[in-house]
């Protein structure tokens, strides 16, 4: 049952204001909006939906009582692959069917997730080219400044679940949709990409002991440039780093966090390790830390920061 990525995100928030301005500045195009919602793209064809905490149609929620991401919907590759997730998980939970053909239900944490076949958009972008000694890939040609990011696509979500179950709870997407496991924690959680994605992680599960919790969505961007220029543009805005820049040590990107009014941290992410099924899991008896390095970090958890925004 080929999952290749995030097809959409949703969130419930208290302040539609702020959150459309937060994705505006981000780098997002909205595609709708108005006062009851709004929807923005990425290149990637993938949806940010944002609607009113108190909108109907939203799943519950472990952490629902605040702004917050409310449904992970992952994109399948076929029609069989999507009614092949509908007879797995039909085994032992509901699962709803929407008019357009999504499926949704609840992993074993209590987070909605629903999905859907896939449409992504072809992206036509440059790999970066840099210059060394004689070898120069950027040959008469200079670095433009850049007045904002532009996210490509919607790479991964990171949430905190329980460390009580928690293992049934990341066995769940192992096992029953078929994810991939790259490196695995002991003392920390589980990085997961799905069957068609190389990406070192689409989904993180961070086991804590506090309730579960949505931790993070991360945007690619094309290279640390992008990173620095966008979170300077937004920190010109009014909006809160979470960290420093700094490049990560377990999937190797690099990355920025900011704080979302809607709900957890976004995270601009850059080169991140890319793996095939010939990569070995790696299993770890203690996390080997939050980041190779990091700019006035003078010390990192060794963990993604937990969601602090209680908006
Ligand atoms: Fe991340």
């Amino acid at each position: 049952m080929p999952i290749s990525r995030i097809e959409s995100l949703v969130y419930g928030i208290a302040d539609m204001a702020a959150g459309i301005r937060y994705f505006e500045d981000w780098g997002l195009k909205a595609v709708e909006q108005g006062e009851r919602g709004a929807v923005f793209d990425t290149p990637a064809g993938q949806t940010i939906r944002l609607l009113p905490i108190d909108d109907p149609s939203l799943p519950a929620a472990p952490d629902g009582d605040r702004s917050t991401a409310r449904q992970t919907v992952w994109g399948v590759d076929s029609v069989d692959d999507l009614e092949a997730i509908g007879a797995e998980l039909s085994k032992d939970r509901d699962v709803a069917r929407a008019s357009d053909g999504t499926l949704s239900t609840f992993d074993d944490s209590g987070f909605s997730i629903g999905f859907t076949v896939t449409q992504p958009t072809a992206v036509q972008v440059e790999a970066p080219r840099v210059n060394l000694n004689e070898n120069s890939q950027r040959l008469n040609e200079v670095v433009e400044a850049i007045p904002r990011a532009a996210p490509l696509r919607l790479g991964h979500v990171v949430f905190n679940i329980s460390k009580d179950g928690g293992d049934r709870a990341v066995a769940f997407y192992l096992d029953r949709l078929g994810f991939r496991l790259s490196d695995r924690t002991l003392t920390g959680g589980d990085f997961m990409r799905c069957a068609g994605s190389r990406d070192h992680h689409n989904l993180f599960l961070l086991q804590r002991d506090d309730r579960p919790a949505f931790n993070h969505a991360a945007f690619e961007v094309r290279d640390f440039d992008e990173i620095m220029m966008g979170g300077t543009f937004m920190r010109g805005r009014g909006w809160e780093p979470e960290t420093t820049p700094g490049r990560h040590i377990l999937g190797s990107n690099l990355y920025w966090y900011f704080r979302n009014p809607c709900g957890g941290n976004t995270e601009y992410f850059a080169d991140m390790d890319c793996m095939d099924n010939d990569w070995e899991p790696r299993i770890w008896d203690k996390s080997p830390g939050f980041a190779l390095w990091s700019i006035d970090g003078p010390v990192q958890p060794s963990s993604p920061p937990a969601a602090s925004s209680d908006s």
